[in-house]
């Protein structure tokens, strides 16, 4: 099976100002697209032929974990925004999210403070823990919760400069608040099962 880039679900320039199309081109037809490709030929002619590539992210190890780590992270990010700008988590989610952090408004600031204190490459996440409670967790480099027990993964923010730098330089902090104003939370919301 050889793995193909996902559309994505809204124009390249829709993200702006949050994302400029020229990010959004450089990260998806390049960056993506490149994690992809190398995960095709390191499964070829090998056992991961066949697997999906959740399948993959929790069996290997090496350059086949990253680039198929990176290829799911990527999909994931890509999905969970959208050109309706503003939009806020409803219902049950929205709920757990006030427990957890007291408002929806210090879930983002924790959230952000998280993806800035991620020394070098990687992602922060929000994620459904095995006792059901919403955490927050960073991961270094490709590192992904698929690999934790009982993970399920919900929002994620790439930490990597080449997801911020052409619009912010070294400013990481306002590329990841800039964020929550694409977030499509009924994606996330559809995620959270
Ligand atoms: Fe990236």
């Amino acid at each position: 099976m050889s793995f193909q880039l996902p559309d994505l679900p809204y124009a390249e320039d829709a993200l702006e100002p949050a994302i400029s199309a020229k990010t959004v081109f450089f990260h998806h037809n390049k960056h993506e697209a490149a994690y992809l490709s190398n995960t095709n030929k390191l499964i070829e002619g090998t056992a991961f032929e066949n697997d999906s590539l959740e399948d993959i992210i929790r069996k290997a190890d090496g350059a086949l974990f990253n680039n198929a780590a990176q290829s799911w992270n990527h999909a994931f990010y890509f999905r969970q925004f959208t050109a309706e700008k503003g939009l806020m988590p409803e219902g049950r989610l929205k709920e757990k999210i006030e427990k957890k952090w007291g408002s929806f408004e210090h879930f983002k600031d924790e959230f952000v403070i998280n993806g800035v204190g991620q020394f070098g490459s990687g992602w922060v996440w929000l994620i459904k823990n095995k006792n059901n409670e919403l955490e927050i967790l960073k991961t270094a480099n490709a590192g992904n919760p698929l690999t934790m027990e009982g993970c399920v993964p919900l929002l994620t923010f790439d930490v990597w400069e080449h997801a911020y730098y052409l619009d912010y330089q070294n400013r990481r902090g306002d590329g990841l608040h800039a964020l929550w104003d694409i977030i499509n939370w009924r994606e996330i919301e559809k995620r959270f099962v």
